[in-house]
């Protein structure tokens, strides 16, 4: 029996192949390489001595996922595929609603089809939104998003929960906060295309003088030092999460909303210094303009996590400015494309 990993190339889904590995399941990958190579499956290979069963495939596809389903067992899907761009999913807007909710549809049409019953899904603490005050814990009334991207993962939650409604289905659907780092080996990390989006690849990518400079979105925030707090995890520790979500789904029926945090807060300027200290590098960074959208604050309150799945974050924001320098300065180019 075999666990699908859809979108199993990109940042997440790569660390998700990796755990899943050590806790010896076997791993399909499914990835159209759009935001992803080829070669990260290599290295997860590498980093585990294992083999991966890969379909170089596009998940909205029913044909694809038909032949995905018929020549492997599959026990469970853990579903990462999808576009995650905040700002380019303002700009396209109905790309990001047919790429993501047709593979989350197909994928789950295909799951029917097969007698395949657990999902878990890539969610976003972004679901919350501006409607809640933090730390958000699950049973808030989620669907404050701020754009495009985030809707996706809010309808997409719905679809799964009426899904696993009708008992053909469990899902736990993961809302993650901030997932940063890389693997220890500092053979598979975050490799975004372009200029990165998101702090901490911007922060290595400076380290490593690939950016000249990190701009500070704002230092003007009601928090202890003015910029924005987020509460940042390890990906490993997130991988894990997902390990322990399909165990749960062995025993469970239904379906459970999740958040995968550490539950504490850390600004922009701590995350700095921390890599700068950590690491022994200078980041140098100049504040401007806040950025559209952004929130102030956003951690979880992680209790659920550590009830229903036996998990908590084990590793630290140090742990973090490590191994994500570690992959940087190893692939100063990313994956090299
Ligand atoms: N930031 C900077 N400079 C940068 C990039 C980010 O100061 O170059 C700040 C942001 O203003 C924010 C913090 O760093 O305060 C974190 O920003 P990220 O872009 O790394 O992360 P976000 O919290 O904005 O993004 C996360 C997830 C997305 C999700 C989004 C919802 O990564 O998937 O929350 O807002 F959609």
């Amino acid at each position: 029996m075999s666990i699908l990993v859809t979108g199993g190339a990109g940042f997440l889904g790569s660390h998700v192949a990796v755990e899943l590995l050590e806790a010896d399941y076997d791993v399909v990958v499914a990835d159209n390489y759009v935001n992803s190579v080829p070669k990260a499956i290599g290295r997860v290979e590498e980093i585990t001595g294992k083999k991966i069963k890969t379909y170089g495939a596009d998940v909205s596809s029913d044909e694809e996922l038909d032949r995905i389903f018929t020549e492997n067992e599959i026990e469970a899907v853990i579903h990462c595929a999808g576009l995650k761009a905040v700002g380019e999913s303002v700009e396209k807007p109905l790309l990001y609603y047919k790429v993501n909710l047709e593979t989350a549809i197909a994928t789950l049409q295909a799951m029917e089809r097969h007698g395949v019953r657990g999902f878990v899904f890539s969610s976003s603490a972004t679901v919350y939104g501006e409607n809640c005050p933090v730390p958000y814990t699950e049973d808030m009334p989620a669907g404050g998003c701020t754009n495009p991207y985030g809707w996706t993962k809010y309808m997409i939650e719905r679809i799964a929960i009426d899904a696993a409604k009708t008992g053909k289905i469990d899902a736990v659907l993961l809302r993650y906060f901030n997932p940063i780092g890389a693997h220890p080996s500092g053979l598979i990390g975050e490799d975004p295309a372009g200029i990165p989006n998101n702090l901490m690849p911007y922060i290595s990518q400076v380290a490593v003088g690939r950016r000249e400079k990190l701009s500070i979105f704002g230092d003007d925030y009601p928090t202890p030092d003015g910029t924005g707090v987020r509460d940042y995890i390890h990906v490993v520790d997130l991988a894990k999460g997902h390990v322990l979500a399909i165990e749960y789904m062995k025993e469970h029926r239904g379906y459970e909303i999740i958040n995968l945090g550490t539950g504490r807060g850390t600004s922009v300027l701590e995350l700095v210094h921390a890599f700068e200290r950590v690491n022994n590098v200078p980041i140098p960074h100049v504040i401007t303009e806040r950025r559209a959208g952004d929130l102030a604050e956003v951690w979880a309150v992680a209790d659920k996590a550590r009830r229903l799945l036996g998990w908590t974050a084990e590793l630290t924001v140090e742990d973090m400015c490590r191994d994500s320098y570690n992959w940087q300065k190893k692939n100063p180019n990313g994956y090299g494309n």
